[in-house]
This record gives structure tokens, C-alpha cells and sequence, in this order.
């Protein structure tokens, strides 16, 4: 079945927008990581790419970067609960300050998996960035150091967010029409 094209959806969180609070979250990092010499920046896969790609170029110029893929979700707008490793880091993270790159907190079940995953290797700190984070859906609770917007529950797509694997490669981020969600909602059941 075609999507509909970017055009069909109306931003919800701006370009402009977005990039001034990547901006503002970069430059509360920076300046929070200032005495550390081993920052490693993990993206959280797909979702976060964007976002940190965006995020790293704020930061100093001393941090490395490393990626890993978990997988909650089985389609559909709803997450099903359970959550693995699909890969994992590439370098051990002991005695390192780990900043964890996600693109949205939701149920915090992801979050909560990875944090005590990583905590378990032993990293000088570990704190969570989030673009997005959707209180009212909150399961789990997650220390967020840093969150770019609060936003109501709505299923968001764009600036790495995706619906089945499109529209990561939007600029801006869209609020699906709630009639949109009810229908997916349906076909994930
Ligand atoms: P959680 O475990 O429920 O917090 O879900 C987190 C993951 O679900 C995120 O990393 C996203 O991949 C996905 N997710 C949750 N809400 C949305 C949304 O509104 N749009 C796109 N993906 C979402
Ligand atoms: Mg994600």
C-alpha cells in the first residue's frame, strides 16, 4: 500500500524547533560532561539516529560513539512489552560516562531494560537523553537526565521516528491523526 506523502502530515514539532532544542539539550550536556575524558554516546537504533547524529555535533570534540539495537516493538503503534538485544555494543563501557541517545520515552520499558543492561557493565555513570518522552503512558519510571519535549499520547512520526519503517527521513516530526492510529491500532492487535 503507498504511504502518504511527508506533505500529508503537518508538523507537530517544527524543524526550526527541533534544531534550537538540540541545540539547548548539546550545550547542557556539554557543559555537564566538561571534567570527563570518557564520554561514549550510545544510539539507541533506528529511532535515535537522527537526533544524535544532530546532538553529537553540540558536543565535544573528545567523546566517542557507539550504537545498539533493541527491539520492543512488532510493527504497529503499540509496544508489546518484551524487549532483547538485537546487536550490542562495540566496546566494553566499564569506568566510561555512558550518555544513552533515545529518540522517545513511551512506556519507559525499553529504557528501563537497557539501563539495567548497561548498568551491569560497570560505567563510571550512566545518564538517558531523550528527545521525546510521553509521561502519561509511563510504566516503568526512567531517571532522564536530559529531554528535549514532553508530549501528549500521540503516536509521532519523523526526525527518526518511524510507522512500519517509513518516514524516518521526515525533518520535522508529525502527530498522526487519531483516526490513523485507531486503524493501526486495530491491525497490531
Ligand atoms: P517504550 O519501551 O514504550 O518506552 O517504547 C520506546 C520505543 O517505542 C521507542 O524507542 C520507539 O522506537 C517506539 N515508540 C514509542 N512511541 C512511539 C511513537 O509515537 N512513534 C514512533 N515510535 C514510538
Ligand atoms: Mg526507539
Amino acid at each position: 500500500m503507498p504511504v502518504p506523502p511527508f506533505s500529508a502530515f503537518e508538523p507537530f514539532l517544527s524543524e526550526d524547533e527541533i534544531q534550537a532544542k538540540v541545540a539547548e539539550l548539546g550545550a547542557a550536556i556539554a557543559a555537564d560532561m566538561s571534567d570527563s575524558e570518557n564520554v561514549v554516546v550510545v544510539c539507541v537504533l533506528k529511532g535515535a539516529v537522527v537526533f544524535m547524529a544532530d546532538l553529537i555535533r553540540h558536543l565535544p570534540q573528545n567523546v566517542t560513539c557507539d550504537f545498539l539495537r533493541l527491539s520492543s516493538y512488532h510493527g504497529g503503534t503499540r509496544s508489546s512489552g518484551t524487549v532483547r538485544f538485537d546487536f550490542d555494543l562495540t566496546q566494553p563501557i566499564e569506568d566510561k560516562d555512558v550518555l544513552i541517545v533515545e529518540d522517545i520515552v513511551d512506556t519507559g520499558l525499553t529504557m528501563s531494560f537497557l539501563l539495567e543492561a548497561l548498568q551491569a557493565r560497570h560505567p563510571r555513570s550512566i545518564k538517558l537523553c531523550t528527545l521525546l518522552h510521553k509521561p502519561s503512558r509511563q510504566v516503568k519510571e526512567v531517571p532522564l537526565a536530559y529531554v528535549g519535549f514532553t508530549i501528549p499520547d500521540r503516536f509521532v512520526i519523523g526526525y527518526g521516528l518511524d510507522l512500519e519503517g517509513k518516514y524516518r527521513n521526515m525533518r520535522y516530526i508529525a502527530a498522526l491523526p487519531e483516526q490513523t492510529e485507531e486503524l493501526l491500532a486495530k491491525v497490531d492487535e
